[in-house]
């Protein structure tokens, strides 16, 4: 039975785990690592709540974008590899080399042979399996969007994405929009800009074909930022950006992640959901 404390308690008792992504969380005054802790263990409730559903003798690939040192990759592929008898693959992409060069440092140490690690953004990757799951933890500012972005690209099953700082938006809610007598306050705005941008987001998914549902992944005591955006692919080609276009346009955002598309894109009724740039 899933549940986040069977999820903490199994990592937790991994002590190899545990100290190959030095997280010593019990004993640990260190907020941070606790912090993390909890959000790795948040976010893989999620997706091993749709790992029980994969049919059995099917991989299951992950893209696990800016992936950071990689503790939700691992900690997945210990979880999901202790529970399961499914097979895995994972990738995960970042810019940082020094990163990238210690994923793979704590792979070796852990002898998981099925992960690999690539220095690059997101948007430029091209994994060489098909993607089921695409999955980021805090990718920054605009990494969201490109996450997002690529998934759709690459037709994957599922994208889940818990985003990071949202800045790109918030200058440009100063003006010339219904709105604008509440987003006159400064603390307003900025709050504002991150509803409005977790909506862009979600709507832009369901226009391009996905069930969308946004959740609190874990408690808001452990992390304000635990909004997380899953994303389920239609089985349907009926695209429709309407809503999407309207909200950009109310607000007047531009927003970013429609500037990974080419314009003949969004005739979203020939969208073939393949990666095509
Ligand atoms: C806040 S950290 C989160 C890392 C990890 N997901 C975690 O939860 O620990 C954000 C990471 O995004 C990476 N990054 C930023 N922009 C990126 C991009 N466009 N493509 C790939 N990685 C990016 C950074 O190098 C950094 O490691």
């Amino acid at each position: 039975m899933v549940s986040k404390k069977s999820i903490s308690d199994e990592l937790k008792t991994s002590q190899e785990l545990m100290k190959a992504l030095s997280l010593n969380v019990d004993q640990s005054d260190d907020g941070r690592e606790i912090k993390k802790f909890n959000e790795v263990v948040g976010f893989c409730d999620q997706v091993i709540r749709i790992i029980e559903t994969y049919p059995q003798n099917k991989e299951i690939v992950f893209l696990d974008c800016s992936c950071g040192k990689s503790y939700l990759s691992f900690a997945l592929n210990y979880i999901i590899s202790k529970r399961f008898t499914k097979e895995t693959f994972f990738y995960g992409v970042d810019t940082n080399r020094i990163l990238v060069e210690t994923c793979y440092r704590i792979r070796d140490n852990l002898g998981f042979k099925n992960m690999q690690f690539i220095c690059a953004r997101v948007i430029d990757v091209f994994p060489e399996k098909p993607i089921d799951m695409i999955i980021a933890l805090h990718a920054c500012d605009t990494a969201t969007d490109e996450t997002i972005a690529k998934g759709i690209k690459l037709g994957a099953k599922y994208i889940i994405v818990v985003p990071c700082c949202e800045n790109q938006i918030r200058n440009r809610l100063k003006s010339g929009h219904p709105l604008v007598d509440l987003t006159d306050f400064g603390l307003l705005r900025y709050r504002f800009a991150d509803i409005l941008t977790e909506a862009l987001r979600a709507q832009f998914l369901m226009g391009a074909g996905y069930y969308v549902k946004l959740i609190e992944m874990i408690s808001p005591k452990f992390t304000p930022k635990n909004l997380m955006i899953m994303a389920r692919k239609k089985k349907s080609k009926k695209y429709n950006m309407n809503s999407y276009k309207k909200l950009d346009e109310m607000f007047n955002t531009d927003f970013v992640l429609k500037r990974y598309f080419h314009d003949h894109d969004f005739v979203w009724n020939n969208y073939s959901g393949v990666e095509n740039s």
